[in-house]
């Protein structure tokens, strides 16, 4: 990672965002960007302009607007692909990570003397846990590092040639630690597994190259990154795509259907049954070419200088309660003793202060913890000192409330 730009670069950015005002026009301090992030003017308009004058079904149309929006929609999945740096007969459109995640669960198979074993982590968000169990793999669960990041020395020390998968967070969505995505591929590799990696919380906060992380998928969805919801992607090794059965049936995955028997289209249209989210998917292209300008080591240090200031601020203190590791990625989670969250997220909230407060979809982190929920701050491309300001005055003001 380069040097960290002076925070000026991406200050002032707020202006791009209509989400981030009050109904009566006052600044929002939108602190919930890990939940979902708001969306850039670029996007909101290529959405329109999709939905409204460009708009028509893709891969069937015999007339010119269905050609255009066919040809829109193939350039939304190859800006996508480069985007974390694949190609784009290796990305899968879905629903988002959850959907993505659900995919490999149910169509990778076991290689030849594997089982369908997987080993995930005790920080995993409820969708890189329950769609394994519902698939009916075994889950083994890597512990995690006194400072909140997944222990990979003891990863190590799980695997066995049994595990045909390992599917860690890249980021954590509560912690914010970040994994060290190359060693975990080594380790997966080394016990012949694939290594599966939910990038929802880093694909919008640091660059993610594919070939660099050497992983064998990655999943993400498109609200997270600046996009529109109801999108998102699997990038698949194309050999393991190829090697994998589709996962749901209708139009557009198929070759050629008959009542005895059906053949299916090549990866990736073999797993985009029906018409597929056009407009979401030119919309997520759209929010890729604003933050590829932006650009990701720049968002990245960004988000660290505000995620550095935050924690020195709660640090300084008393009664306050810091989770994850210093160098967390765009996220800080806390407690404040004797003041519940849902009660924090309340009053910060009189103030226009909108934070996260519960288990963030990752029950067995809390139990770990030894909490049931936590408040969260996490911050985006669009994120200030004055975020981090407001946040710190409301603090104070819930801590004076509760004596
Ligand atoms: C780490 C992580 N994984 C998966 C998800 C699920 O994303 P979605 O609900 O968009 O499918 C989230 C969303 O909060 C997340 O933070």
């Amino acid at each position: 990672m380069s040097e960290a730009p002076t925070l000026s670069r991406l200050d002032n950015r707020r202006a791009d965002f209509p989400g981030l005002v009050t109904a009566t026009g006052t600044p929002w301090y939108y602190l919930d960007s890990a939940a979902t992030a708001q969306k850039p003017q670029a996007v909101i308009d290529a959405v329109t302009r999709a939905i409204g004058v460009d708009y028509a079904t893709v891969h069937r149309g015999v007339y010119g607007r269905s050609a255009e929006m066919t040809l829109g929609y193939e350039a939304a999945r190859r800006r996508v692909a480069a985007f974390v740096g694949g190609r784009e007969e290796e990305i899968v459109f879905t629903r988002g990570a959850t959907e993505a995640i659900n995919l490999v669960a149910y169509s990778y198979p076991g290689t030849v003397g594997h089982g369908r074993r997987v080993l995930l982590s005790q920080l995993e968000h409820h969708s890189n846990i329950v769609p394994w169990q519902l698939a009916g793999w075994e889950v083994d669960v890597c512990p995690l590092t006194e400072d909140g990041r997944i222990d990979l020395d003891a990863a190590e020390a799980m695997l066995t040639r049994d595990h045909a998968m390992v599917s860690f967070a890249h980021v954590s969505n509560v912690l914010g630690s970040v994994l060290d995505a190359r060693r975990a591929a080594d380790l997966a590799h080394a016990v012949g597994a694939k290594l599966l990696l939910d990038g929802c919380q880093s694909v919008a906060r640091m660059p993610v190259d594919v070939a660099a992380l050497d992983c064998d998928f990655y999943a993400f969805s498109g609200h997270k990154l600046y996009g529109p919801t109801g999108i998102g992607a699997l990038w698949g090794r194309a050999d393991l795509l190829d090697a994998m059965p589709p996962w749901q049936g209708g139009g557009a995955m198929i070759a050629a259907v008959g009542f005895d028997r059906s053949t299916y289209a090549p990866a990736p249209q073999r797993f985009e049954a029906g018409t597929p989210a056009i407009v979401e998917a030119i919309g997520l292209a759209a929010a890729c070419d604003y933050v590829g300008k932006a650009g990701l080591e720049a968002i990245h240090a960004h988000e660290a200088r505000l995620v550095k200031s935050t924690r020195e601020a709660l640090g300084a203190m008393n009664d306050v309660t810091l989770f994850g590791p210093e160098d967390s990625a765009g996220i800080v989670s806390f407690a404040i003793h004797g003041v519940h969250p849902h009660d924090l997220g309340t009053i910060l909230d009189e103030e226009d202060v909108a934070i996260r407060a519960g288990h963030h979809c990752a029950q067995p982190l809390m139990a770990h913890l030894g909490v049931t929920a936590t408040a969260r701050a996490s911050f985006g491309i669009y994120s200030d000192m004055d975020d981090v300001a407001a946040l710190i005055r409301g603090i104070e003001r819930t801590k004076r409330i509760f004596g």
